[in-house]
This record gives structure tokens, C-alpha cells and sequence, in this order.
């Protein structure tokens, strides 16, 4: 069943804005190609995340760190031929943003000209604000990302829930209202108490778009992978999964093999 206020042919940033507006909660999953690109666009998922987790489930490394700007922008170049209705955000990788706001304009810029997306997503506040005031100004409209910031996992040290104390929380707001200002259309909080996302999301115009952030987010955001249950070795609480593609994909991939070994594949009626 659909619970959406309004038909919305092509997906934009403003429409995201519209929607916080109306109340109606925005969704937003990844895809890293192109076919499952066309089943998340066509299933009428409001934002389409070519995200930095392409390192994890497409590549197989441990953390988001090691993708490069040509391999954003050959995942985003698929994603963005499949799209009709999805607005379609991109991650700024690790490393091509951070040392200078004039690399990130030109990271930026490549992304949007050689692929096509609609918009970037950047990880962090204030330590990024003239980054971000560049893209912003280049006329990109830019997703800010809080909370926990895989980018960021070594300062971390793990992937538990982050802003839990004072002093985190309070940083956090400030940094979500410095996003606002500055201009970002939207803002992911990342494995964050809810009650938290909630005083964000109350004190911003812009929607938020949770992963483990908890049901105050105006918006909800997970790996596309995780949520078919492809990727069966990662539980956290806030995932809650749709189908168990893992054991379903790997038995019928079985069939087929025994299908190959038994000679029943092909039949009469599969050959020319
Ligand atoms: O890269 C990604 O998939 C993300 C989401 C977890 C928000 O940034």
C-alpha cells in the first residue's frame, strides 16, 4: 500500500523539502548498477543513493575508504541510465574532498558532468563548511551526512552509536544547523538516538534521512543490499530485512548446477 500525498513524476530536491512539508515520509535506498537500479526506481523509491557503501557490497572491501572518484562515477554513470523518476545523490569519496574546498568543487563537478546524478553527499560539519560552500555555489545541490560517518571509522574506532553524550549531541545539532544555513537540501543522520533525531528533525526545515537514526527521521535510508538480504552476515538492530535473496539466489544457482551436471538443462525446448 502506498501512503504517498502526492504523485510526483521526477523526483528533485524541492519535492524532498515538499514532502517534509506535507508530512509524508521520503524514501531512500542505494543501488551501485543499473538493473537494480531500474527495480528501485520503478518500485518508486523517492531518492536513489549511489553510495560510498559500493566499497563494502560491490567491491568486498572492509571499509568504505578505499573507492575512488572514477569508481563513483562508473557506478553513478550506470545508476543514472536506469532512472526515470529517482532523484539521484552521489557520494563524494574518501580523499576527494577533505584536503581542499577547491578539489571538492572539482570532485563535485566531475561527478555531476561525467555521470549525470543530480546531487552530492558529503560527510561531516563544520570541518567541511567551505567544501560545501563552494559545491553549494557551483549551483550543486549537496545531501550532508552526521552522526556516524563510515569515512571517518578509523578516528572512531568502531560502528557503535554515535552522539550518545552531551557534549556529541551538542556538536551535532550545531553542525546540522550550520548544513541548513549554509544550504543543503537534506542531511542523513547515521546511527544516532532517535530522541536526538527527533530534536534535529524538529529544528531543521530540510529533510533528515535516517539509517539507525529511528522513526523521527523525516526520511529513511538503508543499503539495498542489506534490506533483499544478500549481505546475511550483517545484522545491526536498525536493519530490518525484506527477503533472504542470500539463501534464495544460492539455491536457485544450486539448481541450476545440478540442472548442468544431470543433463537436464537445456531441454528440446531451450535449444535452437
Ligand atoms: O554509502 C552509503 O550507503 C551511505 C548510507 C549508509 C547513508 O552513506
Amino acid at each position: 500500500m502506498s501512503t504517498a500525498k502526492k504523485e510526483y513524476k521526477r523526483v528533485t530536491v524541492k519535492s524532498l523539502v515538499e514532502m517534509k512539508k506535507n508530512g509524508e515520509k521520503i524514501s531512500m535506498l542505494t543501488s551501485y548498477d543499473y538493473s537494480m537500479a531500474k527495480i528501485v526506481d520503478a518500485a518508486k523509491v523517492d531518492v536513489i543513493l549511489v553510495g560510498d557503501s559500493a566499497s563494502n557490497v560491490m567491491a568486498g572491501h572492509e571499509t568504505t575508504l578505499p573507492i575512488t572518484l572514477d569508481q563513483m562515477i562508473y557506478h553513478a554513470s550506470s545508476v543514472i541510465r536506469a532512472v526515470e523518476r529517482a532523484l539521484v545523490v552521489v557520494d563524494l569519496p574518501f580523499g576527494s574532498y577533505q584536503s581542499d574546498p577547491k578539489e571538492a568543487l572539482r570532485s563535485a563537478i566531475r561527478i555531476m558532468k561525467e555521470s549525470g546524478a543530480h546531487a552530492v553527499k558529503l560527510e561531516g560539519g563544520a570541518e567541511i563548511k567551505e567544501s560545501v560552500k563552494r559545491i553549494l555555489a557551483a549551483g550543486i545541490p549537496v545531501m550532508g551526512h552526521l552522526g556516524l560517518t563510515p569515512q571517518s571509522i578509523y578516528k572512531f574506532g568502531t560502528y557503535t552509536v554515535r552522539a550518545k553524550e552531551d557534549e556529541e549531541a551538542e556538536q551535532l545539532m550545531e553542525d546540522a544547523l550550520l548544513l541548513e544555513k549554509l544550504g543543503c537540501f537534506s542531511l542523513v543522520l547515521e546511527k544516532i538516538p532517535a530522541e536526538l533525531t527527533k530534536t534535529v528533525s524538529e529544528s531543521l526545515t530540510i529533510p533528515t534521512i535516517g539509517i539507525g537514526g529511528g522513526k523521527y527521521a523525516d526520511g529513511q535510508v538503508l543499503v539495498v543490499h542489506d534490506l533483499l538480504g544478500m549481505t546475511h552476515e550483517f545484522n545491526p538492530r536498525f536493519l530490518r530485512r525484506y527477503m533472504n535473496l542470500y539463501e534464495e539466489m544460492g539455491n536457485a544457482i544450486s539448481n541450476y548446477v545440478s540442472d548442468v551436471k544431470s543433463q537436464d538443462f537445456p531441454n528440446d525446448e531451450e535449444q535452437y
